[in-house]
């Protein structure tokens, strides 16, 4: 089941966060975000565990959302999981006016990179040095509607 998350939610999501190195996102970065119109965050829920978690950013006067996370539990990857979080992210976008989407990917994030192509986004630029490791950003887009 794939629905908002809620405060209560907050533990399993700085847990899931945690598995994956890089910028995760910290307990006060979840909780200032559950507040904020100018994001959501869908959780994906399965025998009341959550497995996987999208976060978007909105900007006001902005047409395009921002995909700032995007994460699925190692052991429930490979079954379309972050295909379906994808999509309802679209649904959630649309809903707030937006017409598309955009995020940052680690050039070098080849699971990531195939399930944004088969997705329907497009590179449109590429950042140098953008990771702490020095690792270059694609930047991929989408334009979203009904
Ligand atoms: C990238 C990630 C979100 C994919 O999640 P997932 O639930 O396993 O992906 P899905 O099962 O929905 O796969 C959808 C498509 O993505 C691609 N894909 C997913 N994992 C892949 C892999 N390891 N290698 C190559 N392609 C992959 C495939 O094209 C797949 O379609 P197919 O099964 O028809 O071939 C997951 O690996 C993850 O959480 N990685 C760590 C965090 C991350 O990198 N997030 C994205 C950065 S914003």
């Amino acid at each position: 089941m794939i629905r908002s998350a809620t405060p209560e939610d907050i533990d399993a999501l700085v847990r899931l966060e945690a598995i994956f190195p890089g910028d995760r996102m910290s307990r006060q970065s979840f909780r200032r975000l559950l507040n904020r119109d100018s994001a959501s965050i869908l959780v994906y829920e399965e025998d009341s565990e959550i497995i996987a978690d999208s976060v978007v950013l909105y900007r006001r006067g902005s047409l395009s959302g921002r995909i700032y996370s995007l994460v699925v539990h190692p052991r429930a990857q490979g079954r379309g999981i972050a295909r379906a979080l994808l999509k309802a992210v679209e649904s959630a976008a649309l809903g707030k006016g937006c017409t598309s989407l955009r995020l940052e990917v680690r050039a070098d994030n080849h699971a990531a990179l195939a399930l944004y192509a088969k997705s329907g986004y497009s590179p449109f630029a590429q950042i140098n040095n953008y990771y702490q490791d020095h690792t270059p950003a694609q930047r991929l887009r989408k334009l979203i509607s009904l």
